[in-house]
């Protein structure tokens, strides 16, 4: 039996919608704004075959559509309902990571106002959220939002004091929503990445203090006994590479083609760097694993100009990633030699679109767009499966009846 029907909100390529699926959730519906992710999520998702998982996605294409209220011609909550043919009451959970660019640095210098987010997409979620009132809400958001305003307000404040007071017409007691907001890193469940982001959880009725987060399954030293050793880059890709289902050795521009028994990886493509980006890698790797360990070598030459006097700042652009921990967080840029430490732990190459999908813990065939810059997008935008899944799969939400909404 299906734990619960789901809405995907902001659903990109499909990494928090795999996750419910593989915790044995229904996705009945998604929507995003962005081709690119739309197409990926369609070929992953909904045309592709996924009885290896307990749940399932019961529609053909997600839907393009603006979810900023703020803006005109932006679809409503029924308008989603009516496109995917359910039911007002009938989805248990709306999951939602409206974009995070808003809680930057540099808009938390500007001034808070009065009673109201700054940020649009986060304040259409929570009215896309009134028009249905689940059972329950996920939502994942960059750490930052979680940051102190002039000592008091914060984004996330806002966001729990609205689910507290969203209540249902047919409640008499009123409840609204217990939540559960918290700063998690990937890596203590299971992701081969270290990725710090705050996950919330709402359920209607509950309190704030039975919300509660499945306990950590991984961690950098266990000692209990109860967690295991987090997931390295070199179990993770090192277990591909020997058995043959990836090669290490790609040459700079090309793809992955000719494994015996497994079908070319047009994902596992190398991008193309120039002779002085391959002879920076090497001179890094000469002396360490940063462009600040070249610092007082003979192969200061190679420490790019905007990095000359600079201190402590960016130490992680140009690094080589290590093989013994779970990957840095990946970005949208994940695949870029400045970007931070993306190059191969060995190759002098930076990782591959595959590597990178594999550390986000996506399976080994997901499908991602032949475009350079989309694939990494869509990638580094994503919430890793394997967060979501932990997180979700002993959320009791199904109910036997869909609710009735006025
Ligand atoms: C953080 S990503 C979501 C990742 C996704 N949950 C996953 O796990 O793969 C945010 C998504 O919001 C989408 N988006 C941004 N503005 C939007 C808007 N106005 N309406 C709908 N989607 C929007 C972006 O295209 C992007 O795919």
């Amino acid at each position: 039996m299906s734990r619960g029907v789901v809405v995907d909100l902001f659903c990109g390529a499909g990494g928090a919608s795999l996750g419910f699926v593989q915790a044995g959730y229904t996705v009945a519906g998604a929507v995003d704004i962005n081709d690119e992710a739309l197409e990926t999520y369609k070929r992953n998702l909904c045309d592709a075959d996924l009885d290896e998982y307990p749940g399932e996605v019961t529609f053909d294409s997600p839907l393009k559509g603006n979810l900023n209220a703020n803006k005109g011609g932006h679809v409503t909550f029924e308008y989603i309902r009516n496109e995917f043919g359910l039911e007002p009451g009938e989805v248990d959970v709306i999951a939602g990571c409206p974009p995070c660019q808003n809680f930057s640095k540099l808009r938390d210098t500007t001034p808070w106002p009065e009673d109201e987010p700054k940020d649009e997409l986060l304040q259409s979620y929570v009215e896309l959220i009134r028009a249905e009132k689940p059972g329950a809400v996920f939502f994942e958001n960059v750490q930052g939002i979680t940051n102190k305003r002039d000592g008091e307000t914060t984004y996330s404040q806002w966001f729990k004091d609205q689910m507290r007071g969203m209540t249902r017409d047919d409640d008499p007691e009123e409840k609204g929503y217990g939540v559960n907001l918290k700063v998690v890193n990937a890596a203590d469940y299971g992701v081969p990445q270290r990725r710090m982001r705050t996950i919330g959880i709402c359920i209607y009725g509950a309190s704030d203090s039975e919300v509660e987060f499945p306990p950590e399954t991984h961690a950098r030293e266990p000692e209990d006994g109860l967690k295991e050793r987090w997931v390295t880059v070199k179990d993770v890709l090192k277990e591909e590479y020997e058995r043959g289902r990836l090669k290490q050795d790609l040459d700079l521009g090309q793809k992955q083609v000719g494994i015996d028994g497994y079908p070319d990886d047009p994902a596992h493509r190398s991008r193309r760097h120039n002779s002085n980006t391959v002879e920076t890698m090497k001179a890094i790797r000469r002396h360490g694993d940063s462009w600040k360990d070249l610092r007082g070598t003979e192969d200061e030459e190679f420490i790019r100009e905007c990095h000359r006097g600079f201190d402590t700042q960016a130490g992680a652009a140009y690094g080589i990633m290590d093989w013994e921990s779970p990957a840095p967080t990946l970005t949208t840029r994940c695949t870029n030699f400045s970007s931070g430490r993306y190059t191969h732990p060995e190759e002098n190459r930076t990782i591959t679109f595959r590597e990178a999908a594999l550390l986000m813990s996506f399976p080994a065939d997901f499908k991602l767009p032949d475009k350079n810059s989309a694939a990494e997008r869509v990638v580094g935008n994503a919430v890793p499966p394997q967060l979501v899944k932990s997180i979700v799969e002993d959320l009791n939400v199904a109910r036997k009846e869909p609710r009735k909404i006025a």
